[in-house]
């Protein structure tokens, strides 16, 4: 994927002006990705590369730090995050009716995220809340004992003012 101009002048920006806490060491790679990833919501590739010249490392040292955690990812996320259990209780509730809804929805499968960078989802194993299965995550809240037709309705009722938005234009 082509890296666009602006993003490289974003990435060179955050990182000419990362605040002193961060020294210019080892140490300050995790502390820096995190960082970086809250300004963009990931982490570009020249990022990568600008972390390892601020932190006197190789490009290499960051990207297995930054692949080795969780935390830390290379796409983009969707101003929406949908994330959808699939532990065990929820799979015998029916998750899997969920997930095909979204795709009917949103057109995209687990981990995906929509070309406008609208939605995300993404998949975990178990929220710890069994109890409410099948459970999904809708940008922080929780919604439990979940059917096809009522996340349906929720992700309408995302989609509802943005929507409005485009038939004003
Ligand atoms: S299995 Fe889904 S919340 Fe536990």
């Amino acid at each position: 994927m082509p890296v666009i101009d602006s993003t490289q002048s974003e990435v060179d920006e955050i990182l000419d002006n990362l605040p002193g806490r961060f020294g210019r060491e080892q140490s300050s790679i995790i502390p820096v990705l995190q960082y970086t990833q809250e300004k963009f919501g990931y982490l570009p590739e020249p990022a990568v590369i600008g972390i390892a010249k601020y932190c006197r490392v190789s490009a290499s040292t960051v990207y297995g730090i930054a692949t080795f955690y969780a935390q830390f990812r290379f796409t983009p996320i969707g101003k929406n995050v949908i994330t959808v259990c699939r532990g065990t209780a929820c799979h015998v509730s029916g998750c899997q009716g969920l997930l095909d809804e979204l795709e009917k929805l949103l057109g995209i499968g687990p981990d995906s995220t929509t070309p406008d960078l609208e939605f995300t989802i993404q998949t975990v194993a178990c929220f710890g809340s069994c109890a409410l299965a099948p459970v999904i995550l809708i940008n922080g809240k929780v919604h439990g004992r979940q059917t096809p037709k009522s996340t349906r309705k929720l992700i309408k009722k995302i989609k509802a003012p943005a929507e409005a938005e485009e038939s004003v234009k």
